[in-house]
């Protein structure tokens, strides 16, 4: 870990000190012998007394001999054990699909923050359909006003259309 360590402080020390400086990471190689989860959190240390504000946790393919359990959220429990061994912020990700599974994520302390890549690129609107999902509410421009769909009326907000 001593090259990204290096990396991390050269980085750190070039940002303006109000800007988050953060690191992904491979939590894992899923190779016996290979880099692991334990020395992912020793890693983690290391980067908070660098002064490093979170931790974005993932992995990768590497090696044609790696067993990946692939499955709904496979990695957030890497991120999690890094969160509470470390106390460091953590981005959980990997097969978050569903608006419930991600914020059964964030309330039950496993990650403090998701991320999604797949299923974005299969439905851009994600995160609208998620707010409509959990009850909260997105911002949309005027022109998407009439588009809110009747069972969900204050997804959009505030919104009133001519006289209606
Ligand atoms: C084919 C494939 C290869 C990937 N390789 C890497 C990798 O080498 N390193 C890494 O950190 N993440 C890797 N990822 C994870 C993605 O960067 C990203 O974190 C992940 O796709 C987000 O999860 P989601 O797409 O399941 O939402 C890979 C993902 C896929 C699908």
């Amino acid at each position: 870990m001593r090259y990204p360590l290096e990396v991390f402080n050269a980085v750190r020390a070039a940002v303006p000190r109000e800007m988050t400086v953060g690191v992904r990471i491979s939590a894992t190689d899923w190779v016996e012998g290979g880099w692991d989860i334990e020395q992912s959190v020793r890693f983690g240390h290391e980067l908070k007394r660098l002064g490093c504000d979170f931790i974005h946790v993932s992995s990768g393919g590497l090696s044609p001999a790696q067993q990946i359990p692939v499955g709904p959220g496979y990695q957030i429990e890497f991120a999690e054990r890094i969160r509470k061994e470390t106390g460091l912020p953590t981005i959980g990700v990997g097969l978050i699909t569903e608006a419930q599974q991600a914020e059964e994520i964030l309330q039950s302390g496993q990650a403090d923050m998701i991320g999604l890549a797949r299923a974005m690129l299969y439905d851009p609107r994600w995160p609208w359909h998620a707010a409509a999902e959990l009850g909260d509410q997105v911002f949309a421009p005027p022109q998407y006003w009439r588009s809110q769909p009747h069972e969900y009326k204050t997804l959009f907000g505030n919104t009133r259309l001519g006289q209606r």
